[in-house]
């Protein structure tokens, strides 16, 4: 479970088209990434596929559903680390199941095997503010997970981190995503993390926002970074994005 399908959909906001006729799948478990310029439309695609914008034209749809108001189906982790500061990190991840209404006890067990999952043992009772950028975004990834998605949607997550945590990060991510089968829709501005992650890597073009090209990705994992396969794709990745970067760089 947890195939997205997004079907012919456009997005304006007042007079301004922000998606024009997108359309692509994340099959049920699949790792996509999708990458392109600023602007382009990234996080409203994310956001749509939330539940938290309509599109105005077109389909999206979660296993045969219609998505329509907000997903609960999905969790999402955005670049801010987004958690709550009075709530320690096992009442960050805990709070979704709360929120489900599950029992004191069932929210032990779920906040207990995410924290062991990403590596936070003995850091339950710390508070966000005593934690790094790379364990906050574990927190916010634990958190994502323990709401039971079946789509995780993933809005630049590393972004703030310095090389060795996010490539740590990485790592971990993929993981997690092994062990729990969830399908992932994941944005990046990097066109390594792109190819080191995904099953898939899309690359949309700016104004009005539009899948460019899809690029397989069809690497074994667990993958070498800088094995040749990897560079001659990371290659092609980024021509198609550097092309797109320029023509949305251009004025008008
Ligand atoms: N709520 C909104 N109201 C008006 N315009 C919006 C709104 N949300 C997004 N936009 C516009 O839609 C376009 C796409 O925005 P979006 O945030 O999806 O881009 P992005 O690809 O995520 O960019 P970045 O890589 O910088 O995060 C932008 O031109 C933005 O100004
Ligand atoms: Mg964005």
């Amino acid at each position: 479970m947890g195939r997205l399908v997004i079907n012919s959909v456009s997005k304006r906001f007042n007079d301004f088209l922000a998606l024009e006729d997108v359309n692509f799948e994340v099959a049920e478990g699949e790792f996509v990434c999708l990458l392109g310029p600023s602007g382009c439309g990234k996080t409203t695609v994310l956001r749509l596929a939330a539940g938290l914008e309509k599109p105005d034209s077109g389909l999206l749809c979660l296993d045969g559903k219609k998505i329509s108001g907000v997903n609960k189906e999905c969790g999402f982790v955005f670049q801010e680390y987004a958690l709550f500061p009075w709530r320690t990190v096992k009442e960050n991840i805990e709070f979704g199941p709360e929120v489900k209404g599950k029992t004191s006890l069932e929210c032990e067990k779920i906040s207990k095997h995410y924290i062991d999952l990403v590596g936070l043992s003995g850091f339950e009772n710390h508070y966000p503010d005593e934690l790094s950028g790379g364990m906050k975004q574990r927190v916010g990834i634990a958190r994502a997970y323990a709401n039971n998605p079946k789509l995780l949607l993933m809005d630049e997550p590393f972004g703030a981190l310095d090389a060795q945590t996010r490539n740590l990060m990485q790592s971990e991510l993929l993981r997690i995503w092994e062990k729990e089968h969830v399908s992932v829709l994941f944005v990046t501005h990097s066109v390594d993390e792109a190819v080191y992650l995904g099953d898939k890597v899309l690359i949309m073009s700016a104004r009005p926002g539009k899948i460019k090209e899809i690029f397989d990705v069809k690497l074994t994992r667990p993958r070498i970074r800088t094995g040749p396969e990897a560079n001659i794709i990371r290659d092609r990745v980024l021509k198609s994005l550097v092309s797109e970067i320029k023509i949305a760089s251009k004025p008008g």
